[in-house]
C-alpha cells in the first residue's frame, strides 16, 4: 500500500497544539514548503545544466508569531533530527542587505563550489549574514532555520515558532530545502518587508544551505520548492534561472516514489567531490561549465582527462541532453520514450556517476520487471533515499506488491501529483 500523506490542514493543527503548548496562546501565522521529487536531470544543476522536479504533497509546515523579544524561538515535532529539538538564538540586529540575483557582479558564493557557474548566486560580500553574532553551532537541523534568519533581506526583531514536516528526512525527497522556503516563507510573511522575487528567495535559501548547513548544493531543491505549480513539473534552466512549466496531470499514468530507506553515508563526501570533477573536465575542455560541451568535445579531450573525470562528465553531457529530450517526448505524452530516457538516466549514474547504491538499482530493476512500467530512476543526490517510476495508473498496486515481495529491505511508497510551493496558509 502507498504510504497515507498527512493533509496539511492535519499538520498545521499538530503544530498548532505544540506551539500552545510550548509557547502559550495561538499562532496567527501558519506556512508551508513542499519537498520535491526530481523526474530527470540529475547532478546538472551545478553543470548550468537542466533540471526537472516537481513539487510534492510532503511538507514542511511552520506556525508562529511575531515577538519583539529580540529572540528567535523554535521547536520541531520531528523525532529524526538532532537534539535538542527545541532552540533559541538571537534575531539579527540588522537587515541583510538586499540581494540583486541579476546583478552582473554577483560571483559564485564559495570557494568549494566550482566557478564554473553564471548562476547569479550573491557572492559572500553581498549577501553578508544580517547579524555577525549568527553562525551556525549544534543542533545541525537548526542551522537550517538560522542560516536563513542571517541573510533575510528584512529586519527580524524575533519569534516563536514550531515545525512539522511530512517529508522524510534524509530521504532524498529535499526535507532541507522545504525547511528552508519554509521559514522564508514565514518570516515574509511576518515582517512588513516587500515582497522578494522568487529567484531570490530560492537563492536565499540555497545560499543558507552552503553557508549555514555546509553544503554546496545546486539550485533545484529551493527552486521548485519556492516555484512549484500543481499539475506542472518545472523545466528549469539551471544557467540562466528561467523555468518553464510543463503539464504533467494525465489520470492514465502516475509517478511512484519509492524511498529505499536507506542512506549510505557517502551522499555527503562524495556531492563535493563530483562538483569538482565536474569543474576540472569543464576546464580541460575550455568549457565555463559542462553545459557547453558536448559529447564529441569530451572525446576530443578524453586523453587528457582521467578515467574517472572523462565518466563523471559523460553522465553530465548525456544528462543535460536527455533532460531536454525528455521534456519534448513527454509533451508528446510518448510515456515510452521518456520512461526508457529515466532508466537511461539511472543507469548513467550508476555506472559514470557512480552515485547509485544496490538499493536503488534493486528498486529500479524490480519495476522495470512489472507490466505497466515504462521506466524508473533514482532520484536525488544519491548513495540511497528514493526512486522514482513511470507506470500505468492501474498497474500501481501491482508495482507495489512485487516490490514489497522482492525488495531486500523495507520500502516505501508515495503516488505523488505535482502539488505547488511555498504558500502562507489561511488559519
Ligand atoms: P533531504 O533534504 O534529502 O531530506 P538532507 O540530509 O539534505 O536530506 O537534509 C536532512 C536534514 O535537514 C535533517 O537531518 C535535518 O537536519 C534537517 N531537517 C529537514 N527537515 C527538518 C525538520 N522538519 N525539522 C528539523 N530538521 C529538519
Ligand atoms: C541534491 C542537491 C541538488 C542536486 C541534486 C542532484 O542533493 O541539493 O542541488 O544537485 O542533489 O541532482
Amino acid at each position: 500500500m502507498a504510504a497515507k500523506i498527512p493533509s496539511v490542514t492535519s499538520l498545521v493543527s499538530e503544530a498548532q497544539t505544540a506551539f500552545t503548548n510550548t509557547y502559550g496562546g495561538v499562532a496567527a501565522v501558519a506556512v508551508s514548503a513542499p519537498g520535491r521529487v526530481n523526474i530527470i536531470g540529475e547532478h546538472t544543476d551545478y553543470n548550468d545544466g537542466f533540471v526537472f522536479p516537481m513539487a510534492l504533497p510532503l511538507v514542511t509546515v511552520i506556525v508562529g508569531n511575531k515577538t519583539e523579544s529580540g529572540m528567535c524561538r523554535v521547536k520541531t515535532l520531528t523525532n529524526m533530527a538532532d537534539r535538542p529539538l527545541q532552540v533559541q538564538f538571537e534575531a539579527p540586529k540588522s537587515s541583510s542587505s538586499q540581494l540583486t540575483p541579476s546583478s552582473p557582479q554577483l560571483t559564485p558564493s564559495s570557494s568549494q563550489l566550482t566557478p564554473s557557474s553564471s548562476q547569479p548566486t550573491p557572492s559572500s560580500s553581498q549577501l553578508t549574514p544580517s547579524s555577525s553574532q549568527l553562525t551556525p553551532s549544534s543542533p545541525t537541523w537548526a542551522n537550517y532555520v538560522k542560516g536563513v534568519v542571517a541573510y533575510f533581506p528584512g529586519l527580524v526583531s524575533g519569534f516563536d515558532a514550531v515545525v512539522t514536516t511530512s517529508v522524510p528526512l534524509g530521504g532524498g525527497l529535499s526535507s532541507s530545502a522545504s525547511l528552508e522556503v519554509a521559514t522564508y516563507t514565514f518570516l515574509e510573511a511576518l515582517t512588513a518587508n516587500k515582497p522578494t522575487s522568487l529567484k531570490e528567495k530560492a537563492l536565499v535559501c540555497q545560499k543558507a544551505e552552503h553557508k549555514f548547513a555546509n553544503v554546496p548544493c545546486g539550485i533545484m531543491d529551493q527552486f521548485i520548492s519556492t516555484m512549484g505549480k500543481k499539475g506542472n513539473a518545472l523545466l528549469i534552466d539551471c544557467r540562466s534561472l528561467e523555468s518553464t512549466l510543463v503539464p504533467l496531470s494525465d489520470p492514465a499514468i502516475a509517478l511512484v516514489i519509492t524511498n529505499s530507506n536507506v542512506r549510505h553515508s557517502l551522499s555527503g563526501t562524495e556531492y563535493p567531490t563530483r562538483r569538482r570533477q565536474c569543474y576540472q573536465a569543464a576546464t580541460t575542455l575550455g568549457k565555463d561549465s559542462l553545459r557547453d560541451a558536448t559529447l564529441s568535445d569530451l572525446e576530443k579531450h578524453k586523453g587528457s582527462l582521467s578515467e574517472v573525470v572523462y565518466m563523471r562528465a559523460r553522465h553530465a553531457i548525456s544528462e543535460i541532453q536527455r533532460t531536454q529530450e525528455a521534456v519534448d517526448v513527454l509533451r508528446k505524452k510518448d510515456y515510452v520514450k521518456f520512461g526508457k530516457l529515466m532508466t537511461d538516466s539511472h543507469n548513467s549514474l550508476r555506472v559514470d556517476y557512480e552515485v547509485s547504491c544496490p538499493e536503488l538499482d534493486q528498486l529500479v530493476d524490480i519495476a522495470n520487471t512489472c507490466p505497466g512500467v515504462y521506466g524508473a530512476r533514482m532520484t536525488g543526490g544519491g548513495f540511497g533515499g528514493c526512486t522514482v517510476t513511470l507506470v500505468s495508473c492501474e498497474c500501481v498496486s501491482d508495482l507495489i506488491a512485487h516490490t514489497n515481495a522482492t525488495y531486500k529491505g523495507q520500502a516505501t511508497f508515495y503516488v505523488c501529483q505535482p502539488e505547488e510551493g511555498a504558500q502562507v496558509l489561511s488559519l
